[in-house]
């Protein structure tokens, strides 16, 4: 497989897209709801899942295509060559402020995370990761990660796993709160990755993420030393949605053990 050719081709690709839903802002965005009344979806986000299943079927056929707008395949095993795309991570953003959001792709080969990319589309900037090579934003190498304590570590948290909920004990949570030096939410688990690779967060949890929301930031963060697991430790199935968390290292231990600790 002549990875650099898929590198070069997912970036042009990413940079398209990113150019048409900048040109979306002229027009009229058709909102509608999904799961529930604050699950939006847009027909940018359709329509740029499907300008990327379309190319990408066209130049590789033999390759599998995972979308969270469903006009991709059916993805019941990791095996062969995947990509796994997020038209748009972050669309509340994207309807309310048309800033922090992102595009997000990752390429895997038999389960492997080879390629990962996060594209914040107003900024200009995109993330990228090839397996064994680093992580770049634009042509920027990102430094591997430090090690960082509770009380200097920022970390990226939506408020509502704070409040009582069916996945952890939110009363442990609110230690870390108290401990550490900040918090702060996104609303783009993309953009959230790509920040704890970036080092301006130290950590990242979410209760509930699907695999086109991380996978792209998962080789990414690992080309820094960043550690993304579900809650148990172990890493992300990429079949369904799970629990999520990324950190540097010792931090997420620390996190594992004291802080976020899953209701039994
Ligand atoms: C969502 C965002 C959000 C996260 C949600 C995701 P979407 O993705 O990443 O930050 O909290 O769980 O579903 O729906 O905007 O692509
Ligand atoms: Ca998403
Ligand atoms: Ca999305």
């Amino acid at each position: 497989m002549d990875w650099g050719l898929i590198d070069r081709y997912a970036k042009s690709l990413i940079k398209e897209a990113g150019h048409k839903i900048r040109l979306s802002f002229f027009d009229q965005i058709h909102i509608d709801s999904k799961s529930n009344a604050n699950d939006l979806v847009t027909n940018i986000d359709k329509e740029i899942e499907q300008f990327f299943i379309k190319q990408i079927q066209t130049s590789f056929p033999g390759h599998k295509i995972l979308g969270e707008e469903g006009f991709g395949d059916e993805i019941n095993s990791l095996n062969g060559t995947i990509w796994i795309v997020d038209p748009i991570d972050g669309t509340m953003n994207f309807v309310h402020q048309k800033r922090n959001f992102a595009i997000s792709l990752g390429i895997y080969q038999d389960g492997v995370g080879i390629l990962g990319y996060i594209y914040d589309v107003i900024r200009d900037e995109l993330y990228s990761a090839k397996k064994g090579e680093g992580a770049y934003v634009n042509d920027e190498r990102l430094p591997k990660l430090e090690e960082d304590s509770i009380q200097e570590a920022i970390i990226g948290i939506n408020a509502r796993w704070v409040a009582p909920n069916r996945y952890i004990d939110h009363e442990k949570l609110l230690g870390l709160i108290q401990h550490c030096r900040g918090t702060r939410s996104y609303g783009s688990a993309a953009l959230e990755l790509a920040y704890v690779s970036s080092g301006k967060l130290s950590a990242y949890v979410s209760m509930r993420l699907s695999p086109w929301d991380i996978a792209g930031g998962k080789v990414i963060a690992q080309e820094v030393g960043a550690v993304a697991t579900n809650l148990e430790g172990e890493p992300p199935s990429l079949l369904g949605p799970e629990p999520f968390i990324v950190a540097r290292e010792g931090l997420h231990h620390e996190l594992l053990t004291k802080y976020i600790v899953q209701k039994r």
